[in-house]
């Protein structure tokens, strides 16, 4: 690639708290949604006894580990890393009338060392974990009361961090309820189509009063929405297969159209006519989401297809989706499509339909690593894949699309959200631990940590485009 990414661009990695953490009971923590999926989102809920395991309890152990790792990221040339705090070390609770100051000082203590490192913080409020109680007792978003619990979480954050961190994110995949209610919103699993559009409202007057919070307490922050962009196209040219594209692309874009517009789109009147979904809209919610996002940001791993009439087509397994498999791309391990034209196109699609700045805080690919005979890891099958990725958003940049950033997801190994997998590996930094427990949590640099370095530091211009 002759182009050269700005200067401005962040280059980083994503994490979220409760695959890298661990210590999940240590400094007054409270239990959380996530700490009860012991198998992941998809596996059962579990209310363990005590000494029961659970691989994300210890996980990677970043909450003793962050001086370490984050040495490890300024080492890779990184100028963000996109976190996310776990909201049940500041309210063990939700609802507890003060903060944990030790969960706060925590924080402190992770965004100094990146300071130290001129790293940029971008994070995340809620990545798919709430305070248990919050689900237990109220049900979790299907509760009114939750946007003031939130509200009043983001802006102990706001106040305490302002002058440490400048960009904000509210929800992880705030989409994600759709597919899995309750790691998206702490919703029963079988709850009804009523409740989880309802959780799914508050959830959405919670992200645009923390924006409003965010706008009023630091000025000079920036503050943006998360979606899984969840791109489809029509398996066929048929037009009823493009007809329906349209409508299943919408179920995603619901979430930035309103966030980034103010309002709910007009083509969600009809859908809720036909689920039989009747909103409780107050005149205070429709005030508070008026107060719209400053840039979108969006995790892309894979692409999907969509048709009315998908006959024998495979069905694609893949990020909390179910869709149909394109039969021009090829699959991760794990059944995900690889697509990397998709992300250049999902940019511009994002980017024409919102004129907002665009941050990728989520991409990569989650492969078993061996160690081979001299205990290297030579991954060049996530140098390919990051390597394609990135030359589009080079694309795409070029196209005039205003990207402010990629964030590589698990820069370091950490648990799988989906299947708490160890062995689901994304990072540039191996991680001496396997789907047991068993290691003894060594990092160890893989192929792919000295080559993104020299992506970051060429910026960009070590990327290879397609072969011809
Ligand atoms: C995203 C989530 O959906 O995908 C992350 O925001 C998650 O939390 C990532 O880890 C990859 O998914 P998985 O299931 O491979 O961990």
């Amino acid at each position: 690639m002759s182009f050269s990414f700005p200067e401005s661009f962040l280059w980083g990695g994503a994490t979220a708290a409760n695959q890298i953490e661990g210590s999940h009971k240590k400094d007054g923590k409270g239990l959380s949604t996530s700490d009860v999926q012991p198998f992941g989102a998809f596996g059962e809920l579990v209310y363990r006894e005590e000494g029961d395991f659970n691989i994300k309890d210890v996980a990677i152990d970043f909450y003793n580990r962050y001086e370490e790792d984050i040495a490890l990221f300024a080492e890779m040339g990184f100028t963000c890393l996109r976190v996310s705090i776990a909201w049940s070390r500041i309210f063990p609770n939700g609802n507890d009338s003060e903060p944990n100051e030790m969960g706060l000082a925590y924080y402190d203590r992770v965004f100094d060392e990146m300071a130290k490192h001129n790293i940029t913080p971008v994070v995340t409020i809620s990545h798919y974990e709430m305070p248990l109680n919050l689900a237990d007792k109220y049900q979790g978003w299907a509760s009114r009361e939750v946007i003031g619990f939130f509200e009043n979480y983001a802006k102990v954050l706001f106040k305490r961090y302002k002058d440490k961190v400048k960009l904000w994110l509210t929800f992880n995949e705030i989409n994600v309820t759709l597919h899995e209610p309750f790691t998206g919103s702490g919703l029963p699993r079988d709850c009804s189509e009523q409740t989880r559009f309802q959780a799914i409202h508050h959830q959405l007057v919670g992200s645009a009063k923390a924006v409003k919070a965010c706008h009023d307490i630091i000025p000079d922050a920036k503050i943006g929405n998360m979606i899984l962009g969840a791109i489809q196209y029509p398996l066929t040219c048929k037009p009823e297969d493009v007809m329906h594209t349209l409508t299943q692309n919408r179920e995603w874009l619901m979430f930035g159209d309103i966030q980034a517009r103010g309002y709910y789109p007009s083509y969600m009147t009809r859908k809720f006519k036909e689920l039989g979904v009747e909103l409780n809209i107050t005149e205070d919610d429709t005030e508070s989401l008026k107060e719209t996002i400053d840039f979108i940001s969006f995790s892309y791993y894979m692409s999907g297809c969509a048709s009315t009439d998908p006959g024998e087509a495979e069905k694609a397994s893949g990020n909390m989706l179910n869709i149909i498999a394109n039969p021009y791309l090829e699959a991760s391990e794990w059944g995900w499509q690889i697509d990397p034209v998709g992300l250049r196109y999902l940019l511009n699609f994002l980017y024409d339909r919102y004129q907002l700045p665009l941050f990728i805080v989520e991409n990569g690919l989650g492969a078993k690593d061996q160690l081979d005979e001299n205990g290297e890891v030579i991954d060049d099958y996530r140098i390919q894949y990051l390597n394609d990725h990135l030359y589009q958003v080079g694309e795409a940049v070029q196209d005039g699309v205003p990207v402010m950033g990629y964030t590589s997801w698990g820069p370091i190994d950490l648990v799988s959200a989906s299947t708490a997998q160890m062995s689901k590996r994304y990072g540039f930094i191996y991680v001496d631990r396997d789907d047991k427990g068993n290691g003894s949590l060594e990092r160890k640099r893989k192929k792919s940590f000295h080559w993104y370095k020299s992506v970051i530091s060429s910026r960009g211009q070590a990327l290879q485009g397609p072969k011809q």
